[in-house]
């Protein structure tokens, strides 16, 4: 998790931040020093750093690595929708879109809703598109969360949630998702854990399903199981389904919003990044009840005042795409999964198949290091391949310390060059 803690522990080598330093023979004039004594940063900014995600991409283009670090495809888009990009911009979609989206994305969004989850969603009042999931779940969060309220998050966790939580003032309570023993296993939660994680303050729990980083697609059972408790608990159930269409070996996506007595306390998130390989566009969304989309459209009113126009009504067209679209995006990457989790067995690393997302999390025991921030640095300087270290996704950075993920959005031939690098590595221990 990006915490202080972890501040110490980020991969280092900062060369970037040295161009906004002061030269030395630059005295600073009195009007441009610093005030003395006063305490000018939030008290919540020092309770986590950057992003370490973005950090290792960082240090992937400074150490010329084969980036498997940060989640963003490197082919590209569909010609459809870069097309209907154009068009829309070429036709003049430049101004403010309506604060809450363009109509035609969140009818597109509604549509879709129904047809993929058997929901029906009402457009006008239920939808707020916003600059990307991150920021549908962080205005989210600001709109329903109050000092003291508590949020549940299993973790290994997408490494946002954790600052999310503290800029809306909720205390996060873990709740531990266990590897599997054999690679073809799932990840498992306690049911006595997540249990004693709810009690009167708890007022969400954050569902990502299927999982960054686990690769995890929670069942109808476990989703029923969370369920119980948000109902028992009168809980918020506020679900990252940005990976839903991404899925393998015959699993399914189950949307908590379907299942009953969830329609009334959920927040579904999503957006095109993932599913249309835009990771760059920013567009994303956030799907509640009228009383909670009235919160959370004030809150991103006041934050960004409106997602890119000219991409929603490019967003639109992307969700009617027709059905085989889906098909072929999940196949590609199980081919890519298939090609990337061999080389990574052959080079010493164990591997924990996903079930969904394009990620694969992995147990670096064989190679004898102290730590996963160590080896990551090793990877990415020496031999030329940026990973995420496992403790970036944990609370306690030592529960992440055997592991590091691999992001395998990328083209046949980055997976090749990537395998190709890490055949270098000699495993201490071979499995
Ligand atoms: C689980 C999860 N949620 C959200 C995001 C960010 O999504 P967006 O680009 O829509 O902000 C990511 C990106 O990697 C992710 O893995």
């Amino acid at each position: 998790m990006a915490t202080s803690k972890s501040a110490k522990r980020k991969i280092p080598s900062q060369k970037a931040n040295r161009a906004i330093a002061p030269r030395h023979s630059e005295k600073p004039s009195v009007a441009s020093a610093p005030p003395q004594g006063k305490h000018f940063l939030s008290d919540k900014v020092g309770h986590f750093t950057e992003s370490v995600i973005r950090e290792m991409t960082r240090q992937a283009m400074l150490h010329g690595a084969v980036n498997l670090a940060q989640g963003f495809p490197d082919f590209s888009a569909p010609a459809e929708i870069k097309q209907a990009a154009q068009r829309a911009v070429a036709g003049d979609v430049n101004q403010y879109a309506i604060t809450w989206g363009a109509k035609n994305l969140r009818n597109a969004i509604a549509r879709q809703m129904g047809i993929w989850q058997g929901i029906a969603v009402d457009p006008e009042k239920e939808i707020t598109v916003c600059c990307g999931s991150t920021e549908a779940m962080i205005s989210t969060l600001l709109a329903v969360c109050n000092a003291g309220d508590e949020v549940v998050i299993f973790e290994p966790f997408y490494e946002n949630y954790g600052p999310d939580s503290v800029l809306s003032g909720a205390k996060p309570r873990f709740v531990k998702l266990r590897p599997p023993k054999e690679e073809d296993g799932d990840w498992t939660f306690d049911e006595k854990e997540l249990r004693r994680a709810f009690d009167k303050h708890t007022k969400a729990i954050i569902l990502n399903t299927p999982n960054n980083p686990t690769g995890k697609v929670f069942t109808r059972k476990e989703l029923e199981l969370i369920r119980d408790l948000c109902v028992e608990f009168d809980v918020l159930a506020i679900t990252d389904e940005i990976y839903e269409h991404i899925l393998y070996d015959g699993t399914e996506h189950i949307s908590m919003v379907s299942l009953e007595g969830m329609r009334e306390r959920t927040v579904t998130i999503n957006g095109m990044s993932k599913t249309y390989s835009v990771t760059g566009w920013r567009v994303g969304w956030a799907v509640a009840p009228e009383k909670i989309t009235n919160a959370i459209r004030k809150v991103h009113d006041f934050l960004t005042v409106g997602a890119p126009a000219p991409l929603q009504e490019a967003g639109a067209a992307a969700l009617s795409l027709p059905e085989e679209y889906y098909a072929n995006l999940a196949t590609g990457y199980r081919v890519r999964r298939d090609h990337l989790m061999p080389a990574l067995n052959a080079s010493g690393f164990k591997c924990f198949r996903p079930r969904g997302a394009y990620y694969v999390m992995t147990d670096i025991s064989a190679f004898g290091f102290d730590d996963d921030v160590s080896f990551a640095r090793y990877l990415v300087q020496e031999i030329g391949v940026a990973t995420v270290p496992g403790s970036s996704f944990y609370r306690d950075p030592r529960d992440g310390a055997r592991q590091v993920r691999f992001a395998f959005c990328k083209k046949p031939e980055t997976l090749d060059e990537a395998s190709r690098r890490l055949r270098q590595l000699r495993p201490k221990n071979p499995k």
